[in-house]
Formats: structure tokens, C-alpha cells, sequence
């Protein structure tokens, strides 16, 4: 057996049990020696619940003291550029949860300082990853639908996402950061890089800090028109938490996965219907299942790409470009225009 690689993660709040089953799960090809919080009740109870030999409060002392292979950064955006350069300073490679950062500037500083250390560097963009948007962007490949003339992928709850994640009512730049990354990121990955970006928002829940819905109208490379919409002020029944619904169409036929994720091929050959559900893994549970089950598809990609020497589809430099979607979205909204992405 060739050796595991060894890893440390940084950060045992809300969303870090996911990574910690993730990375349990793949306990043949990866040994997560330490943990890290700094908050001490945090980092020892994520140690003592996931068997992790040891745990710290100060990321550098971790990196000082262990032999690691990488790091997984999950902690919110503020302190990303801090540890990943750390993490660099010391030869280490990272996985680092998106938001990649608050402004572009600290995200270019990270892929710099990992490209100069010569440490990989992958943003933990999970949406590309759940089970049913690998099986849509299978049909896509396959050429079942023809060339991409038109999508609409739309992410609408009205759950209640700050009781688990009360910093979220807080961020003046909000839903589009928070999800608008994610599925801005699905549009290029889906439908193609973008062009153009028109972007309206909105503020709709009274007492939070930024806007919790954003409809951005984007005109790709290809000359495909793709409307991305999300919101937190969504009120259905039923509620599609936390469900990514798309709706493609292409020169030769159509794509639609609907609530319950009901995928509606029609094709050339014809009509054909099938559930992208998979069961629940033993950790995962109704309605997150895709999302938690995206962490693990994601940590396995890093995995693969680690043992290949081959960068990860979502590398910090593939994210610059998620990002400058993000940017030219807020800027659109902003000035009231359409505004072409940075580079
Ligand atoms: N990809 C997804 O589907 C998804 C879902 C939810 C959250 N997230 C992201 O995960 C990240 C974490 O979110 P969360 O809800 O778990 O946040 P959280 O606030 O619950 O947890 C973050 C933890 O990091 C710790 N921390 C902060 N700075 C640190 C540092 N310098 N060293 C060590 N520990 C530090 C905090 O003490 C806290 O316990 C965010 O960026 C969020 O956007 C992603």
C-alpha cells in the first residue's frame, strides 16, 4: 500500500463535520493527523469525534509540528488568505472552502503564493461535484441535446440558513458570494465561460446586511444566454432546498431537472426520465444528502488529482474565474449596466 497522504484541517465549525465523514471516508488514501480551531472546546470535539490523534489552536504551530501533505481550510472567508499562505510559507498544499476571499486581490495573492511555493491549491467548489450535476454534465458531453443555446439554473429557498450560519445575515456582499459563486460557477462549467453579465438584486428579509436574492443574465463565449437565479426570500411548497434546478436547451433537444431531481431528457432519439437521487450515505441525511455527499465526491477529486500530479478542475486559478463572474455581477448591479468579467 502506497502511503496515505497526511492531512490537517483548520476549522471545526457548522460545515466542517461534513469534511471530517469526507475525509473518514477516505481513510485508505488519506490520514487526517490534526485538527485546528481556535476555539479549543471546537478543535478538541472534533478530534475526539472523528479519532484525530491530535488537535491545536494556532495553525502554525499545527503546520510547525506536524508533517502534513495538505491542509484543509475550512473556516469562513476572512482568515482563507492568512492560512493558505501560511500553509504555502511551509511547503504545504491546501483545499480551501469557498468563498475563495473578500476581495480578488486576496485570491490572486493565494494561487501567487502556492504557484511560488509549488503547492497545489484547490477551492472546495462542491456544486460542480453533486452526484446529479455529474450525471447532467454526462448528458451534456454525450452531445444528447446539441450545441447549448439557452439555460436557466436556479437555486430558491426560503429555509432557514442563519440558524446554522448566523454570520451569514452579516455580509454586506451576500447571496451572490455565498451561492451566486457556486452557481455562477455551474454556468461555466455547464453552459461555457461567459462574455457578459447583467445582474439585478435584492434585499428582501428585513435585518440582514446584504442582498439575499440575485437574478444575473449572462451571454456566453458560444453565444448560449444563461439566466443564474438565487434566493433566501423564496417561499414554496415544496421547498427545493437544497436542490440546484436547471433547465437546458440545446440545438437538438432540452434538459430539465426538476424538484425531487426528476431529470427530463429529450433528445434526438427521443424522451427519457430518471431520478439523479442516490441513497444516503451512512453520515448524510434528507435534505442535505446532495450537498454533504458533494464534499465527499469533492475530496476524492483532490485525491485523484494529488496522485496524478494533475491540477484539480477548481483550482484556485480556475476559481479566479468563478470569482471575476461574482465581481462583474456586483459591478452590474452597481452601475446599472452589463459588465464584461475580468480576466
Ligand atoms: N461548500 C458548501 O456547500 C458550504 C456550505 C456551508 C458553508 N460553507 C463554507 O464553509 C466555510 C465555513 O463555514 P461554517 O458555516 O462552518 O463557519 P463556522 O463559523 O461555523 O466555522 C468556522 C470555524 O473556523 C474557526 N476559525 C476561524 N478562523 C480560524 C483560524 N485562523 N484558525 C483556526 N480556526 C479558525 C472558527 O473558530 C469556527 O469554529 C465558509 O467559508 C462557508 O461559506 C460551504
Amino acid at each position: 500500500m502506497t502511503e496515505r497522504h497526511r492531512a490537517g484541517l483548520i476549522g471545526c465549525g457548522f460545515f466542517a463535520r461534513n469534511h471530517l465523514h469526507g475525509w473518514r471516508d477516505l481513510g485508505e488514501a488519506v490520514e487526517l493527523v490534526a485538527v485546528c480551531d481556535l476555539d479549543a472546546a471546537k478543535a478538541q470535539a472534533a478530534a475526539a469525534a472523528f479519532a484525530v490523534p491530535r488537535w491545536y489552536t494556532d495553525a502554525r504551530t499545527m503546520l510547525e509540528r506536524e508533517r502534513l501533505d495538505f491542509v484543509d481550510i475550512v473556516t469562513t472567508m476572512p482568515s482563507h488568505r492568512p492560512l493558505v499562505t501560511l500553509a504555502a510559507e511551509h511547503g504545504v498544499a491546501a483545499i480551501v472552502q469557498k468563498p475563495f476571499a473578500p476581495t480578488r486581490e486576496d485570491c490572486v495573492a493565494m494561487v501567487e503564493a502556492c504557484a511560488a511555493a509549488g503547492v497545489p491549491l484547490m477551492v472546495h467548489e462542491n456544486f460542480r461535484f453533486q452526484s446529479p450535476m455529474l450525471a447532467v454534465r454526462e448528458v451534456l458531453t454525450s452531445g444528447a441535446i446539441g450545441e447549448i443555446t439557452w439555460a436557466r439554473i436556479a437555486w430558491r429557498t426560503g429555509y432557514d440558513i442563519y440558524a446554522g450560519q448566523p454570520y451569514l445575515a452579516k455580509e454586506e456582499r451576500f447571496i451572490l458570494l455565498d451561492i451566486g459563486v457556486h452557481v455562477l460557477d455551474l454556468a461555466r462549467v455547464l453552459v461555457g465561460e461567459v462574455e457578459r453579465v447583467h445582474a439585478e438584486t435584492q434585499s428582501i428579509r428585513p435585518g440582514i446586511a446584504g442582498e439575499d436574492a440575485a437574478t444575473v443574465l449572462l451571454r456566453h463565449r458560444s453565444g448560449a444566454v444563461s439566466v443564474i437565479d438565487c434566493s433566501y426570500a423564496s417561499y414554496r411548497d415544496p421547498d427545493p432546498f437544497p436542490e440546484t434546478l436547471l433547465e437546458i436547451e440545446g440545438r437538438e433537444g432540452s434538459l430539465v431537472l426538476s424538484p425531487g431531481l426528476e431529470l427530463k431528457v429529450r433528445g434526438r432519439s427521443g424522451t427519457s426520465v430518471r431520478s439523479l437521487r442516490t441513497p444516503t450515505l451512512p453520515w448524510t441525511a434528507e435534505p442535505w444528502h446532495v450537498a454533504q455527499e458533494s464534499v465527499l465526491n469533492t475530496q476524492r477529486h483532490w485525491v485523484t488529482c494529488l496522485e496524478a500530479g494533475r491540477e484539480p478542475e477548481t483550482s484556485g486559478r480556475d476559481n479566479l474565474k468563478t470569482y471575476a463572474l461574482v465581481e462583474a455581477a456586483y459591478e452590474s448591479a452597481r452601475i446599472q449596466q452589463a459588465v464584461r468579467p475580468g480576466a
